[in-house]
């Protein structure tokens, strides 16, 4: 394992690389779905595969991918989210981490880690003081990943059946 995660390369996405992306992105979404039927369309439709390519022409946004041995096996999207102020909240800027994942054979092998220490350098660099997510409850998983790289909740979405 030390061997492999030598090899480990964290960096910005190639548009060649998209149609990777891609693949990691569907995997997300199939969770999404199972974990929450009610709201995630089943599949992977046609305009959430073009998205990506939005993401990419976005200047505010960024997509990071981790290459190990060649292979793309993890990616993210970052979106800086700047705000002004409003009756209700102070002016806000933030990084914001849109999407995240790690292929299922590579997982617990520090990757998801490595790439959310890409990100925070990135961040700061920037200057940008604060990164954010959101994230479903039911994926305690990555409530178990996003906790042990720092995370803290503050802020929480509640909901009744009726
Ligand atoms: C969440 C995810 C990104 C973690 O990727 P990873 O490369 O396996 O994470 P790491 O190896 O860097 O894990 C670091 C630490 O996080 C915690 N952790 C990671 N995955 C965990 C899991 N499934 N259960 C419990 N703790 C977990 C552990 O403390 C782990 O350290 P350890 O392996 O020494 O115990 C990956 O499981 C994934 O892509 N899941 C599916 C997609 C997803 O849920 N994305 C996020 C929501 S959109």
């Amino acid at each position: 394992m030390k061997e492999q995660s030598k090899q480990i390369i964290i960096r910005f996405a190639k548009e060649s690389e998209l149609v990777r992306v891609n693949e990691l992105r569907k995997l997300v979404n199939d969770l999404h779905v199972e974990g929450k039927p009610e709201i995630f369309r089943a599949g992977f439709n046609d305009e959430l595969r073009d998205f990506i390519y939005k993401i990419w022409k976005d200047p505010e946004q960024k997509i990071v991918v981790a290459e190990l041995n060649g292979v793309v096996c993890g990616f993210a999207v970052l979106h800086h989210i700047h705000r002004p102020e409003n009756p209700f909240m102070l002016e806000r800027d933030f990084m914001d981490v849109d999407e995240f994942c790690v292929d299922k054979e590579y997982r617990r092998q520090g990757i998801a880690t490595k790439m959310m220490s890409f990100i925070r350098n990135y961040t700061k660099e920037k200057g940008i003081k604060r990164l954010e997510l959101n994230m479903w409850e039911f994926n305690q998983d990555a409530l178990a990943f996003y906790e042990a790289v720092g995370f803290k909740t503050y802020r929480r979405y509640m909901e009744m059946k009726v």
